[in-house]
């Protein structure tokens, strides 16, 4: 299965903190943002990733994550050269997609929890869709699944005014190679974005969707909002703290799929010099 790191947009709702930056290059607690999606996917054993950027970030994004082999990875790079949607990087992506199955994840999404890694589908014969949901608290910010009590989907919305459940459908979706002729049917919405939930309904309507429920020790936190990013910065900073555990490491992710070695994981740390990121590592190391 091959992956896509979608991190482009304007961020405006974090202007001005976005005027110059990547949304996904801000700071979360002690690493950047895009350190958590791509650790997710790592974790998933994929280590062939599209990261696909606004022009005027893919030179900053080359330069933080380079070419992936110094995690055993292979990066490439794309533009979305307009925010057009998030499905849109389907047809960016078609030929790095080819005839494999694939995983996008946000670039401001962030997962936390190893159960992810079980209910995400293996990798080898995955056909079809498979999205998660999970209860919130403000179901009009995002995609919503309505299910039945027997679990079938009833409808999925994207941020509906009058929400049908409190299922939200989080920045991590997996789907076959047809993804991208689905995508080139998907027309733009009344906001001229290629929705991410047209997709869904697709597979969904061709009853190929998968719905699956976040187990509850995953959590979930999206970085899209002021507060979000700042509830974001305390979650994080609390658990590395109080378990001594890094959280959204691909040096570590990396470590843990055996796409390096223990002696690769010391240069890296090591690479951080004095930086709490790089002792948190060499910490982890020095406990194994
Ligand atoms: C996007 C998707 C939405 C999804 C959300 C998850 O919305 O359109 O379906 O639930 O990501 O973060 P955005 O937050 O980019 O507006």
């Amino acid at each position: 299965m091959k992956g896509i790191l979608l991190a482009g947009g304007t961020g405006s709702r974090l202007y001005p903190m976005t005027k110059t930056v990547s949304k996904q290059l801000l700071p979360v607690y002690d690493k950047p943002m895009v350190y958590y999606p791509l650790s997710t996917l790592l974790s998933l054993g994929i280590s062939e990733i599209l990261i696909i950027t606004t022009p005027r970030d893919r030179e900053a994004f080359t330069s933080l994550l380079g070419d992936g082999s110094q995690l055993g990875c292979s990066f490439s790079y794309a533009v979305q050269p307009k925010p057009k949607g998030l499905a849109e990087a389907f047809l960016i992506g078609a030929d790095f997609i080819g005839n494999d199955s694939v995983a996008l994840i946000l670039g401001d999404n962030l997962f936390y929890g190893s159960a992810i890694q079980k209910q995400s589908p293996s990798k080898a014969d995955f056909s079809g869709g498979l999205i998660f949901g999970t209860p919130v608290q403000n179901p009009k910010r995002y995609g919503i699944v309505e299910l039945d009590p027997d679990g079938e989907v009833k409808s999925i919305e994207e941020k509906p005014n009058h929400p049908k459940s409190n299922l939200a459908i989080p920045g991590l979706y997996f789907f076959d190679h047809t993804v991208v002729e689905m995508a080139t049917q998907v027309k733009p919405s009344a906001r001229g974005e290629l929705e991410i939930t047209d997709i869904h309904n697709t597979y969904w309507k061709a009853d190929k969707l998968g719905v699956t429920i976040l187990e509850q020790g995953t959590a979930w936190l999206d970085t899209g909002t002021v507060q979000s990013l700042s509830k974001a910065h305390a979650f994080v900073e609390a658990i590395q703290s109080r378990q001594g555990v890094l959280v959204g490491s691909p040096e570590l992710a990396a470590y843990q799929q055996g796409f390096i070695n223990l002696s690769q994981l010391k240069t890296l740390a090591k690479s951080y010099k004095d930086a709490e990121y790089g002792n948190y590592l060499k910490q982890w190391i020095n406990e194994q």
